[in-house]
């Protein structure tokens, strides 16, 4: 018995460290996150406000659409780690905005975001590359995306360098 508890904490604990090398697409990298700060200030580049409605694909613990709720816009959250997707709610719940936020369990490839005004990515850029298609063909002229992190294949519209978030129009 207190074998096979040590044996699953040394494999918990592998899993853990595995999963800060993992690429931050994979379903399996729970600790590549958008931290507060960073949230705000992807808030402030895309001037989110409350006319808008706010997409984050792969929206992990929600932190981007609380920051947008903050500033009144909705938010649709599409995460396809169901733990994640637990946690998102959750913090969504406590934080009051569940009237405000829908977080779906889903691979956000078999979504349409065809209403989106604004879209959150933090992902790699071979996950970039594929979606590009997607957003021309669904998304409104004047769609803002915002990405963390990595390029997108697009004319860059606004630069926030110290924070690492460019801004791209459709
Ligand atoms: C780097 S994390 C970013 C999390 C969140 N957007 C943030 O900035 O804190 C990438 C997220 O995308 C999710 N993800 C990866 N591929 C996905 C897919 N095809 N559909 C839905 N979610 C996906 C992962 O589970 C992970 O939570």
């Amino acid at each position: 018995m207190l074998l096979s508890v040590l044996l699953l904490s040394v494999i918990a604990f592998l899993l853990i460290l595995l999963s800060m090398v993992w690429p931050p697409d994979s379903p399996w990298a729970p600790w590549w996150r958008t931290n507060t700060k960073t949230a705000k200030a992807i808030c402030k580049l895309a001037d989110i406000n409350n006319k808008d409605i706010v997409y984050d694909l792969g929206c992990g613990d929600g932190e981007v659409l609380i920051q947008s709720a903050r500033r009144g816009a909705k938010g649709v959250g599409i995460e396809i780690d169901p733990l994640r997707v637990i946690i998102a709610r959750i913090r969504v719940f406590i934080n009051g905005f569940d009237e405000k936020i829908v977080i779906k369990r889903n691979n956000f490839f078999n979504e349409k975001y065809k209403d989106a005004t604004v879209i959150i990515v933090y992902l790699i850029p071979k996950t970039l590359d594929k979606l590009l298609p997607r957003f021309r063909k669904q998304l409104k002229k004047g769609t803002r995306i915002v990405s963390y992190r990595y390029e997108m294949k697009m004319p860059l519209k606004k630069e926030d360098k110290e924070n690492h978030i460019r801004l791209y129009v459709i």
